[in-house]
């Protein structure tokens, strides 16, 4: 049987955990070759171990975002480990500080931007660069909800994730014509440790962020995984500049 993106190589960012862990094992099991690049050297080592065990490939690259020369050394183990790049999903992001503007840290708003939006542009200049040598590719990168409407005391987020959006479609402008496309996704709520981290100190806050899409409930990692593998793979040649929400219902309030 054929996988959806069989052949292909796929880097992906924050994948030691969470939304991006469970986007490594789905396209490992479509049949495409992983890049797992992260900070965190353990996880992303594990999501490595799970892979092989399910008989699929993929190297670790211990990589912070936010650095250009982690994103080019990401992107050339890629090429050299697996012959080509065909799918990049810029996934990495951190919360950064959760406080109304006036209390709101400087550096810690200087933190979030480097990672969750300079990060996602180093993502696209350097794998945009290797993807026009390359015969093309598809990159995602990972918005949020917060994105698209303001959610109090997450300021510094909510900028990051609106500007993954705009620069997703400034990407998908410039190389429309050279066979690669930009997309991001805008998750709602997911469980992964980010999250539950979050619900784990606050049992209002878990309450809340339960009843807070019209689904109900929270999406499982995998349910995000899907969307960037459609994005990911030719079934969505035709699909470029758009941020796909997958929120159980949220924006449509
Ligand atoms: N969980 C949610 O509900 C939710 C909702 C909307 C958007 N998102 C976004 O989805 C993405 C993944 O989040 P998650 O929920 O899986 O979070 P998570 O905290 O579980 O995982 C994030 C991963 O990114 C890695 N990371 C952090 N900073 C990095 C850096 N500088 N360089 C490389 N890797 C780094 C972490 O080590 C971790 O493995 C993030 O961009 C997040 O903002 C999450």
């Amino acid at each position: 049987m054929s996988g959806l993106v069989d052949g292909k190589s796929a880097i992906i960012t924050g994948s030691a955990q969470g939304i991006g862990e469970a986007t490594a094992l789905r396209y490992a099991e479509e049949g495409a070759d992983v890049v797992v690049a992260d900070v965190l050297v353990e996880g992303g080592e594990e999501t490595v171990a799970q892979i092989e065990e399910m008989g699929g490939n993929a190297v670790f690259v211990e990589t912070d975002v936010s650095q250009a020369a982690d994103i080019q050394n990401m992107i050339t183990t890629c090429i050299e480990e697996f012959g080509s790049i065909d799918v990049l999903f810029n996934n990495a992001g951190i919360d950064g500080p959760i406080e109304p503007i006036v209390e709101y840290d400087e550096e810690g708003f200087d933190e979030v931007i480097d990672v969750n939006l300079k990060g996602v542009w180093l993502g696209l200049k350097y794998g945009v660069e290797a993807m026009l040598e390359d015969g093309g590719g598809s990159i995602i990168s990972t918005s949020s909800i917060g994105g698209q409407v303001a959610v109090p005391e997450y300021s510094g987020y909510g900028a990051t994730k609106a500007g993954v959006s705009l620069i997703t479609k400034s990407a998908a402008l410039e190389y429309a014509t050279e066979g690669i496309r930009a997309n991001a996704i805008a998750p709602g709520l997911v469980k992964t440790p980010m999250v539950e981290n979050i619900m784990q100190e606050d049992e209002e806050m878990a309450e809340q962020f339960r009843n807070m899409e019209p689904m109900g409930g929270l999406a499982d990692p995998e349910e995000i995984a899907n969307s960037v593998l459609f994005l990911g793979s030719d079934l969505s040649s035709r699909v470029t500049g758009h941020t796909l929400a997958v929120e159980g219902g949220f924006l449509s309030q």
